[in-house]
């Protein structure tokens, strides 16, 4: 199979590179290579390479900045991925693409999202991505939309490397406890994707939600985090999400209900603590390939 990887820098696509099998033909882009809101280099790499399936990591993903830029987030979370949608439709290709968790707004009642739940994003970026799923479906493109949640890999920027940073320079740390949800491990998710594309599942159309498993506030992800660097010297201390002035309102309760991609796909999905070691040991494994 002839498979396209966009925005492939990024932390899911760093993440799919690592595991990329040689079953396939991979073709890995970032917007140095395919910048997906130029249709036409889209329509190029898909008759050039023969394309099958297209593996969407491209996104404007920080939350807080797009508030400031929404231009620049609508472009490349709607308008790109109508591109690639459009391309892909008019190619015969499957679009597997990547949503998130925040097109809810917290209004899920304290019960795990399902894929039917009504949505209802807070900020700019939620809307954006809303915009892409609906670009992508109205497209009439073959596709797989999984929306995901608190990705983090040991690549690029994100919530995990900053805490390993912040709690190995400083004696104390106030993380909030009132926004709970479930961490994603890039290389499960990378793993989840690989499995559907591996076992001929592509055909199974549809929005799917993935994260890891359980539960946890930021504060407790960042505890299990200092815990396991060893980072004891540094007292991580409960606060209010107040006390972090941000421009968008994040979602209090933002945890996805996973069973429609189990049952689905037949993945198995990890709990979010044994997740974490396995980044670690990932890691530390890289760190003693590149010391010897
Ligand atoms: N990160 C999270 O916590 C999180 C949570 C829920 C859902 N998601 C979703 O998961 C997916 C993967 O996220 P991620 O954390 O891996 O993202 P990421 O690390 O920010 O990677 C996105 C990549 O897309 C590239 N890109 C930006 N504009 C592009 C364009 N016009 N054409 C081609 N590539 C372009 C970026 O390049 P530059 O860096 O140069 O801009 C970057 O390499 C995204 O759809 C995101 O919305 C992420």
């Amino acid at each position: 199979m002839n498979i396209l990887v966009t925005g492939a820098n990024g932390q899911l696509g760093s993440s799919i590179r690592d595991i990329a099998s040689q079953h396939h033909n991979f073709i890995f882009t970032d917007v140095d290579s395919l910048d997906i809101t130029q249709y036409h280099d889209i329509v190029d790499v898909i008759t050039r390479c023969n394309i099958d399936v297209i593996i969407n990591c491209a996104a404007y993903t920080n939350v807080d900045r797009a508030e400031q830029e929404p231009e620049i987030a609508q472009l490349i979370n709607a308008t790109a991925v109508d591109n690639l949608a459009r391309a892909a439709a008019n190619n015969n290709a499957t679009l597997i693409h990547i949503s998130t968790d925040y097109v809810f707004g917290g209004n899920c009642n304290n019960i795990p999202c399902t894929e039917q739940q009504a949505t209802a994003p807070l900020g700019v970026y939620g809307l954006t991505k809303l915009a892409g799923e609906q670009a992508v479906i109205d497209s009439g493109c073959r596709h797989i939309i999984i929306r995901t949640a608190w990705l983090y890999s040991p690549y690029g920027r994100n919530f995990l490397l900053t805490m390993l940073d912040l709690t190995a320079r400083r004696q104390s740390l106030n993380v909030v406890f009132d926004q709970v949800g479930t961490p994603t491990y890039a290389a499960h998710l990378a793993q989840a994707i690989m499995h559907i594309i591996d076992t001929n599942q592509v055909h199974k159309q549809g929005i799917y939600h993935f994260s890891n498993q359980g539960v946890c506030s930021w504060y407790d992800f960042a505890h299990a985090i200092a815990r396991l660097a060893g980072h004891d010297n540094c007292i991580i201390s409960p606060c209010h999400s107040n006390e972090f002035p941000s421009p968008v309102k994040r979602p209090s309760f933002s945890v996805l209900d996973k069973t429609l991609f189990t049952t689905t796909f037949g993945f198995d999905i990890p709990h979010w603590h044994d997740a974490l070691i396995q980044c670690f040991n990932s890691i530390s494994d890289s760190k003693r390939i590149t010391m010897e």
